[in-house]
């Protein structure tokens, strides 16, 4: 079993990256640590307490993590952000007020606590920016050599940005903590547009939530359905909605779904070429790669996995 803690910056495919967590077999979901992004943190973590209530998952802890980059001055939540999730991240879909709180123990504080229990065992999914774990490696620079492995969404290699030309949504938020990650000994995986891009969402697998007949079917269709109409207006070329953060989960949980590069890659925090996420060139011989890039994926396979494993806790 993979102990696993969720990173998000909830948001509707953060919504969804929990939904694939709490389905997929083999999972010991420790806990969700929250950050800004999609929106700020304290709506991110009431959306992750309100979407594991409606899924049933009233065990798994939300801890509160930095509210804002600590290295730039890019605090405030993109103005697109709310263009594609909507003002409340789950595309004006209201659910019930949470029953729980956020834990009182902050969540670099529980990034750290897990490396040091787990180890190996640890899998962490960072599916926003990349700043708390930044901050948790800066307070215990040794939960690098500790923690499994750290699959992130984020970034872009092969493809252009999607909030510049150069830049990722995650990534640039902070870019200046994502390359601190990057240069960390982290083992670690990116999950970025390459391979998002190419597993999408139709409304064809939303209908099938909605005639399921329960709450959490018909929410979340609500909620997909909104991304989908999002990306018919902002991306008509792709036909249907970017899976990125449960993609991420995905890769995870199961490697073998990618093809990977392993790069030395560093994140470019220079004003013309913010967020950029690009092998180095003075180290393309070196033998130690730090980062293993995701460049194609199974689609196929994903798809029908990400359509089982959400339409069967969905019909619970
Ligand atoms: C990423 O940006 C956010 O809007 C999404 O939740 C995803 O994590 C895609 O660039
Ligand atoms: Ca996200």
């Amino acid at each position: 079993t993979h102990k696993v803690i969720l990173d998000l910056d909830t948001g509707i495919d953060d919504a969804m990256a929990i939904a694939y967590a709490v389905a997929a077999p083999n999972v010991d979901l420790i806990g969700i640590v929250s950050s800004y992004g999609n929106v700020l943190t304290p709506l991110s973590a009431q959306n992750s307490l309100k979407i594991l209530e409606l899924l049933g998952q009233t065990d798994v802890p939300v801890f509160l993590g930095e509210s804002h980059s600590s290295t730039t001055d890019h605090f405030d939540v993109m103005p697109i952000s709310a263009q594609i999730h909507g003002k409340n991240g789950i595309g004006e879909v209201s659910l019930p007020v949470a029953k729980r709180q956020p834990e009182t123990k902050s969540g670099v504080d529980f990034l750290i606590e897990s490396a040091h229990t787990y180890k190996q065992d640890l899998i962490v999914v960072p599916t926003g920016p990349l700043t708390n774990l930044a901050q948790a490696l800066k307070r215990s620079p040794e939960i690098q050599d500790e923690i499994g492995n750290v699959t992130l969404m984020g970034g872009a290699l092969t493809v252009p940005g999607n909030v510049s030309p150069v830049a990722e949504a995650n990534i640039n938020q902070d870019p200046q903590a994502a390359d601190e990650v990057f240069e960390s000994r982290l083992n670690l995986t990116m999950v970025g547009l390459d391979v998002t891009l190419r597993t999408l969402l139709t409304k064809n697998e939303t209908t099938q939530w909605r005639q399921l007949g329960t709450a959490a079917g018909e929410k979340f269709a609500d909620i997909v359905d909104y991304y989908i109409d999002v990306y018919k207006i902002t991306s008509p070329h792709l036909h249907g909605c970017a899976l990125h953060d449960p993609l991420a989960v995905g890769v995870a949980l199961d490697p073998s779904l990618v093809t990977t590069l392993d790069l030395n890659m560093f994140v470019d925090t220079t004003r013309e070429m913010w967020g950029r996420t690009i092998g180095d060139p003075a180290r393309l011989t070196d033998p130690h790669p730090n980062v293993s890039v995701a460049l194609t994926v199974d689609q196929k396979t994903y798809l029908n996995r990400f359509m089982t494993y959400l339409s069967n806790l969905f019909a619970k």
